[in-house]
């Protein structure tokens, strides 16, 4: 157990704030430019609005919106907004929730509440997703109880094929998935297809815009060519949007928009049959800061639409610089044709690991993140070509051109361990043969989340392995990490 107590006496504030920004120091340095995952960078200016408005309402419980008519009129507004970017009419509603995950999970429960109801016939109910939909699906799916049946894709498109959903749909699914664009590869599924299926059938259609909702609009604006991918295509019963991705309002901040206040019904939760307050949640949390609401109303109305519409531009203009330079290294391509930009790059040379190119990366001061293989997609190096990093993009491109001519150089091979080596540890991975494991692959775990700086190996280990074990991998490693003192 850790050695930390609560202090007996409480320490001054100046005392606390400087042991913070000490803390912080071993963060990633998300302000260098040079950080392509994690942050969403809006301008000082912009943050400081964010956090002004945030720390105004810090402490506003937003369990209750009669108390806090105020709340109820920030989270009306900002959801207003987000439908009527992504096609709502009047009819459209929506919540505010603290992440892309809730409004997720959230839109799935709405599915199986609503058809526990109207087709109470099934019992073990279904949603088909490909298998670029987000991990959230599944984490959705965990928590409710429902099944994924979890699709291939095209290995070219990275585009789910609307004839495989179809030949899916059984007398137990409740709901389609489609991507605005999908993370891994930021591509749009067939929206009009799937839609049209999903009418046909009576189905749920999710369209997850978690991380398109707040651009795929203003790329439109800005007259990038953007396939129908929202309300106003015929069959989408729900949405979901982020406000803490491209809308650069902080972390805690996003929102599922469904078709009709009438399917929003099944999402809300309302208890009075215990001997306390009545509850009334329409989403996963109760009591709640105002903090995220207020600071994504400030953040939307700051920005406005033109600022919106000039971000974007720069990003686009930023991706495309990313997709040009990549011309000029034969060993790398591009995945698909995203539609914004969110890339994956894979090695098209056996000997170059994209792992072994993530840490050269890392070592020279950048942050991307890696992909594994799945059945479609080869493993990857992920860039979200963020507002920060625009100007690094000449030297991103030289840092990589620079990590192929490294690791072509070096004599040392590739990294090739077979997993079968530990496969018996493997089949029932509690902590304590986690920590046999992590011992002999040199995985001591320190007490401040510092992990191996060599990284190539672990990940190629990863990769190599079943989703299932690698999950049961990955949950003992977390397992282990919030328990180191
Ligand atoms: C397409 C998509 N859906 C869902 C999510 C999950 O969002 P969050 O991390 O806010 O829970 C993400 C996150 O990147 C995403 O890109």
């Amino acid at each position: 157990m850790s050695k930390v107590t609560l202090p007996k006496k409480g320490m001054s504030a100046d005392h606390i704030l400087e042991e913070l920004t000490n803390l912080k120091k071993k963060d990633i340095p998300w302000r260098s430019g040079k950080v392509l995952a994690y942050v969403y960078e809006p301008t000082q200016e912009t943050e400081n609005v964010c956090k002004k408005a945030y720390s105004m309402y810090l402490t506003e419980n937003g369990l209750d919106p009669t108390a806090f008519p105020s709340l109820l009129k920030l989270e009306t507004e900002v959801v207003a907004m987000a439908a009527n970017l992504l096609g709502g009419d009047e009819h459209t509603v929506g919540s505010f929730t603290s992440g892309g995950t809730e409004s997720i999970i959230l839109a799935v429960k709405t599915a199986r509440d609503y058809n526990k109801k109207n087709r109470p016939h099934i019992t073990q109910p279904e949603m088909i997703v490909a298998e670029t939909a987000h991990a959230a699906f599944h984490k959705a799916a965990h928590y409710l109880s429902v099944k994924v049946v979890n699709l291939p894709v095209d290995k070219k498109t990275f585009r789910v094929d609307p004839k495989v959903v179809e030949a899916a749909i059984n007398e137990n699914t409740i709901m389609l998935v489609g991507s605005a664009p999908s993370y891994a590869h930021g591509v749009i599924d067939p929206i009009e297809e799937l839609g049209a299926i999903a009418k046909a059938k009576d189905l749920f259609l999710h369209v997850d815009a978690c991380v398109g909702g707040m651009y795929l609009p203003f790329a439109r604006m800005a007259c990038y060519e953007i396939p129908p991918f929202d309300f106003s295509v015929e069959g989408v019963t729900s949405m979901s949007c982020d406000f803490h991705k491209y809308g650069y309002a902080a972390k805690g901040a996003s929102c599922i928009l469904y078709k009709s206040r009438e399917i929003r019904s099944y999402q809300i939760f309302a208890c009075s049959s215990w001997s306390g307050y009545s509850i009334v949640n329409p989403t996963v949390l109760s009591s709640k800061t105002g903090g995220p609401m207020a600071g994504a109303w400030a953040t939307l109305n700051h920005i406005g639409q033109d600022g919106y519409v000039e971000i974007v531009k720069a990003s686009q203009a930023a991706t495309e610089m990313v997709k040009k330079g990549l011309q000029d290294i034969p060993e790398l391509k591009i995945m698909g044709e995203p539609v914004m930009n969110l890339v994956a790059i894979e090695s098209l040379d056996p000997a170059i690991s994209v792992f072994a190119i993530s840490d050269y990366m890392t070592a020279q001061g950048w942050h991307i993140q890696v992909q594994f293989a799945s059945r479609c997609s080869k493993e990857a190096i992920h860039l979200s070509v963020n507002r920060a990093n625009i100007e690094h993009i000449p030297e991103l491109l030289a840092t990589l051109k620079e990590a192929i001519a490294t690791l072509k150089a070096s004599d040392k091979p590739a990294m090739d361990i077979d997993p079968a080596m530990f496969a018996s540890m493997l089949e029932d991975l509690t902590p304590t043969t986690f920590d046999a494991l992590a011992e002999m692959l040199g995985l001591g775990g320190s007490s401040d989340g510092e992990i191996a700086d060599n990284m190539e190996m672990i990940n190629g280990i990863l990769n190599k392995l079943p989703a299932e074990q690698r999950n049961a991998l990955l949950v003992q490693f977390m397992n282990k990490l919030f328990t180191v003192a």
